[in-house]
């Protein structure tokens, strides 16, 4: 089974970016998390801060299943939420703070009507119950 992790904006900055709220841990600690949890998963990791990079990933991805953290595209882009409406298969959006907790636009998403199920607040574990999921 592959799993694709996609991250949009400024996810490439995790670990060093406001660490109060999203954690010291970075992308490539949670692959490590994600590699070691489920280690008969082929992990495919992608992060873009641009919204159609994220989508010529997507459309050209041929994972079994998505989790995908949008960051901030997950409020504003109807392209993204298009893209994952196309995916057609098994999705997962996390988030890793507490969007309800945080300012009002960030507690709407466009991605979630367009996936199976939403994580956020847990920080990068949401990703290994995401995946936990994705495989049963
Ligand atoms: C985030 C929450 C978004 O509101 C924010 O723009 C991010 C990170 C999260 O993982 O908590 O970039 O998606």
């Amino acid at each position: 089974m592959e799993i694709a992790v996609v991250h949009g904006p400024n996810l490439g900055r995790l670990g060093k970016r406001l660490p109060e709220v999203y954690g010291t841990k970075g992308l490539d600690d949670l692959a490590a998390d994600l590699r070691s949890a489920f280690p008969g998963v082929k992990w495919t990791f992608f992060q873009s801060n641009h919204e159609g990079a994220l989508i010529d990933f997507m459309e050209s991805s041929e994972a079994d299943a998505l989790i995908i953290n949008g960051g901030a595209l997950a409020h504003q882009s109807y392209a993204l939420a298009d893209a994952l409406e196309a995916w057609e298969r098994p999705a997962i959006e996390v988030h890793i703070s507490n969007v309800f907790k945080r300012e009002v636009f960030r507690h709407k998403s466009l991605l979630a009507p367009k996936v199976n199920g939403q994580i956020y607040g847990l920080g990068i574990k949401g990703y290994l119950l995401a995946a936990q999921w994705l495989i049963s």
